[in-house]
């Protein structure tokens, strides 16, 4: 993170330590460390700081969004894996911190079973992304500072 830089918090939820070994037809073979180190360099490509975080625990997503709120950080980027169709603690948890946020999918989730189509994220997030692989990382850092230099110039571009 940086004083001067756009911060953004990149989060990871349940399983997708698992990228690269799991379902590669829905996931690919990019590896979490790859998406990581894409999100690095398209941050400094863009002047944005990229901070990651993966847990496949609920309570220490949830606390980790906690500390967020001391950090300075100026707009989330989520995939919480299945946690997106079931978890209010986790939304509850993003609509506190008041920064948007972006969620972000591998798979085109509506294209696969009918549960993936719910997100109880999307109430907390101002949009999401989905079904283009490790681009919908990348896309997703790209709107989350489209939407910071938004509030900071009060514009949409
Ligand atoms: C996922 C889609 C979820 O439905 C699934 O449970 C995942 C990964 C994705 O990135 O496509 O774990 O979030």
């Amino acid at each position: 993170m940086n004083m001067h830089s756009v911060n953004i918090l990149v989060l990871h939820g349940v399983n997708l330590n698992m990228f690269g070994k799991r379902d590669p037809a829905h996931y690919g073979t990019v590896s979490l460390a790859e998406i990581d180190a894409a999100l690095t360099a398209l941050g400094a490509e863009l002047g944005l700081a990229v901070t990651s975080y993966q847990t496949n625990h609920e309570g220490s997503m949830v606390e980790r969004i906690h500390q967020a709120l001391d950090e300075d950080f100026h707009a989330i980027v989520i995939n919480a894996g299945a946690w997106t169709h079931y978890s209010h603690a986790i939304a509850d948890a993003l609509d506190i911190l008041p920064v948007p946020k972006v969620e972000v999918h591998m798979s085109h989730v509506h294209a696969r079973q009918a549960f993936r189509r719910e997100s109880v994220l999307a109430r907390v997030c101002a949009g999401s992304i989905e079904g283009f692989g490790l681009e919908s990382y990348l896309l997703g850092l790209r709107a989350a500072a489209a939407l910071v230099r938004r509030d900071r110039e009060k514009t949409w571009v």
